[in-house]
C-alpha cells in the first residue's frame, strides 16, 4: 500500500515497481592479471548498487551475444607495441572486422591500462574506444587512460561510470550490499603496490659461474607471518630504490639540500628529498608527457623546441635509454624547488618476477631468479634499477617491499591427464621450477616436459641438479636443452621442439598444455612460429589452421605466456 505507519507517523515506504534495469556487461583484457582484478572489483561495486552484472575476458565473450549487449564497460592493458593482450585478440579482431555488428543500443565506457613510457600508449583501450563509437554505440562515460600508477584513476573511472549509471537506478536496499561487497573486497589481499610487506632478505646468490656474460641471482625472502600465498604462475612484486649514486648527482646537479622535505603523496606523506628520490619517484625514464611538463617548469629554449609537435622523432631518439640526470645536464633548467619538480615525475614502479617457488613446499618464503641487466649508452654504465639494487646492494638480513601478483593467465594444471610443455630459457624457466616443486610436495604425477636453454653449459645452466633429480624421481617426464654459444652454430629452444616435432605434436594431440615464459620480441616469437610450423609438418595444417590451432589452444587457456 505504499505506507508504513511507525509509532503512528506515516513514512513513506519506497516504490514497489522495480525501475526495468539494464545489464551491465564488464569484459577485461589481461595480461598479468590487473585488468582482471580492476573488472572484479566494478562488478563488486556494481553489484553493490543493485545492478545486473555479467563479467569475461574479452576472448571469452561469445561475440554473438554482443548484439544483446545493454551497457557495456571494457578494461584492458595494452601490450607490447600497442597490441591487444593475449586474452583479447580474437575479440580485437572480431570487433574490428566486417562481422562487427551496429552497437545504436550500447552504452559503453572504456578503462585502459598501460605505460606512458611506451610510445603506444594505452592503444588498445584507445582502439577500443573509437571502435565502439563508430559502431554507433553510445560513451556513457569518457575513456579514462591509466599510467603505470594506475589506482586513482582507476578508481575514479569506476566511480564516474557508477554515477551514470546511477542516474537510473537508485534502490533502497543498495547500502547494504555495497558494504557487504566492501567486506569481500578487503578480506581478499592484505599487502598491495600500495601497501607492500616488508619481506626480510634470507638469501642473495649469483647462480652464474664465473666466466659467465651472465649475473643471474637466486633470491629468497621470508614472508612469515604475512599471510602471503601465492600459486605457480604467479609474480612477486617489489618496490626498488633507486641508486644512491645517481639521487645524489641529480641533487647535486640541480644544487639542492638533500634533507630538504617534501610531501611524497596525495595522503601527505613527509620524507627528505633524498628519501623520496631514492623511494618514491621514478628518476631512470624519461616519457612524453614528462618532457612537455619540463619544458615548461625548465623554462629551457631547446626542450621547449624538442616538445613541439613535428619533433616525434627527435624526442623518442632522445627519450631512449636516458634518464633525469642526463635531461637536466642537456637542458639546464632554471632554479627549480624540489616540491615542484618532483610534481612531475612518475611514482617509481614495481618490479614483477616470476615466482620460482612453491608455497606449499615452503610456505613461509618466496623464492625468485633474476637476471641482473647492465648496459652501457650514452656515455655512462646503467643497470636495471631493481635487479642492480639486488646484485649490488642487497644483503640478507635486509627488508624489501613486496607483494604478490596473482597471475590468472598463467596457470598450470594438477589433474594427472594434461600432459605440459614448459618453454622457458634464461630466467623464464623459474615458474616451472614453482610448478615442479609444487608437483613433489604433493605427490601428483603430471607429463611435463621442459625445455630450457642459455648462453654455456658449464655457466649458465640454472638449476642443474634440480632438473636432474626431478627427472631421476619422476616429476620432470623430459628434459631437452639448447646450449647457444657452445657450437659453432647456435642452438636455441625452438630448434630443440623441431628435432622433436612428432613428439611435440603427439602431445599437444594429448591435450597438452603449452607454456613459454621469457623474452618476449626474439624467443616468444620465434616460439610461436615453431609451434605454427610443427602444427604445419607434422598435423597437415595449412599455416592459417595452423595460426587459429593456437588461437584455439589460446581461448581454451591450452596455451599460456609470460612475456616480457
Ligand atoms: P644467445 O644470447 O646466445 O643469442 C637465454 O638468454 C638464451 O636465449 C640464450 O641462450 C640466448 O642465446 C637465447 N636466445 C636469444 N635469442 C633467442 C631467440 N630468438 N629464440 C630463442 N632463444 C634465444
Amino acid at each position: 500500500n505504499g505506507e508504513t505507519a511507525t509509532n503512528g507517523i506515516a513514512v513513506a515506504a519506497p516504490p514497489a515497481v522495480q525501475i526495468a534495469s539494464r545489464e551491465v556487461t564488464v569484459l577485461y583484457g589481461s595480461e598479468t592479471g590487473t585488468g582482471q582484478r580492476l573488472a572484479e572489483e566494478a562488478i563488486g561495486k556494481l553489484e553493490g548498487k543493485n545492478l545486473k552484472v555479467k563479467i569475461a575476458a574479452l576472448d571469452d565473450f561469445k561475440t554473438k551475444d554482443l548484439k544483446k549487449v545493454e551497457d557495456l564497460l571494457i578494461i584492458s592493458a595494452t601490450h607490447g607495441e600497442g597490441e591487444p593482450p593475449d586474452n583479447a585478440i580474437s575479440f580485437y579482431e572480431f570487433l574490428h572486422s566486417r562481422k562487427a555488428p551496429k552497437l545504436t543500443d550500447v552504452r559503453f565506457s572504456v578503462l585502459s591500462l598501460g605505460d606512458q613510457s611506451y610510445e603506444f600508449f594505452c592503444q588498445t583501450g584507445k582502439d577500443f574506444d573509437k571502435r565502439l563509437e563508430e559502431l554507433g554505440g553510445e560513451r556513457l562515460y569518457p575513456r579514462v587512460d591509466c599510467d603505470l600508477d594506475f589506482d586513482e584513476p582507476a578508481e575514479e573511472w569506476i566511480e564516474g561510470v557508477l554515477g551514470v549509471l546511477n542516474e537510473a537506478q537508485e534502490s533502497e536496499s543498495s547500502l547494504a550490499v555495497q558494504e557487504a561487497a566492501g567486506t569481500i573486497l578487503e578480506e581478499r589481499q592484505v599487502y598491495t603496490r600500495t601497501n607492500p610487506y616488508m619481506a626480510e632478505i634470507l638469501d642473495n646468490l649469483n647462480l652464474s659461474g664465473r666466466g659467465s656474460n651472465k649475473e643471474n641471482r637466486h633470491l629468497e625472502l621470508s614472508l612469515e607471518g604475512s599471510n602471503l600465498v601465492f600459486e605457480p604462475g604467479d609474480s612477486l612484486g617489489i618496490l626498488p630504490q633507486n641508486n644512491p649514486e645517481l639521487v645524489d648527482q641529480l641533487i647535486k646537479e640541480m644544487k639542492w639540500n638533500p634533507d630538504e622535505t617534501v610531501q611524497v603523496n596525495k595522503q601527505g606523506e613527509i620524507r627528505s628529498l633524498r628519501e623520496a628520490l631514492l623511494s618514491n619517484f621514478e628518476i631512470t625514464r624519461l616519457t612524453k608527457p614528462l618532457l612537455e611538463q619540463a619544458a615548461v617548469l625548465f623554462d629551457n629554449e631547446a626542450l621547449h623546441v624538442l616538445v613541439q609537435p613535428g619533433q616525434e622523432e627527435a624526442r623518442k631518439v632522445y627519450i631512449d635509454g636516458r634518464d633525469l640526470l642526463d635531461l637536466v645536464k642537456d637542458y639546464p633548467p632554471k632554479s627549480i624547488a624540489p616540491s615542484e619538480f618532483i610534481q612531475i615525475l612518475r611514482k617509481i614502479p614495481a618490479r614483477l618476477y616470476s615466482i620460482a617457488s612453491s608455497y606449499k613446499a615452503n610456505p613461509d618464503e618466496v623464492q625468485l631468479t633474476i637476471g641482473t641487466v647492465r648496459y652501457h649508452a650514452h656515455g655512462r654504465d646503467r643497470a636495471g634499477v631493481c635487479t642492480e639494487q639486488i646484485a649490488e646492494r642487497i644483503e640478507p638480513g635486509e627488508l624489501m617491499p613486496v607483494y604478490v601478483h596473482p597471475n590468472p593467465n598463467f596457470k598450470f594444471p594438477f589433474d594427472t591427464e594434461t600432459p605440459v610443455i614448459m618453454i622457458g630459457p634464461g630466467t623464464g624457466v623459474a615458474p616451472y621450477r614453482s610448478y615442479l616443486e609444487e608437483l613433489e610436495e604433493e605427490d601428483i604425477k603430471v607429463k611435463t616436459w621442459l625445455f630450457f636453454g642459455d648462453q654455456h653449459f658449464e655457466t649458465d645452466f640454472l638449476y642443474q641438479t634440480e632438473w636432474q633429480n626431478w627427472l631421476n624421481e619422476g616429476v620432470l617426464t623430459k628434459m631437452d636443452v639448447a646450449f647457444s654459444r657452445d657450437t659453432a652454430e647456435k642452438v636455441y629452444v625452438q630448434h630443440r621442439m623441431l628435432e622433436k616435432s612428432k613428439e611435440v605434436y603427439q602431445w599437444l594431440n594429448e591435450g597438452a598444455h603449452v607454456y613459454v615464459c621469457g623474452d618476449e620480441k626474439h624467443m616468444a616469437t620465434d616460439v610461436h612460429a615453431t609451434l605454427t610450423a610443427i602444427l604445419e609438418q607434422e598435423g597437415g595444417f595449412s599455416h592459417e589452421e595452423a595460426e587459429a590451432y593456437l588461437g584455439e589452444m589460446r581461448k581454451q587457456k591450452r596455451y599460456q605466456r609470460d612475456v616480457y
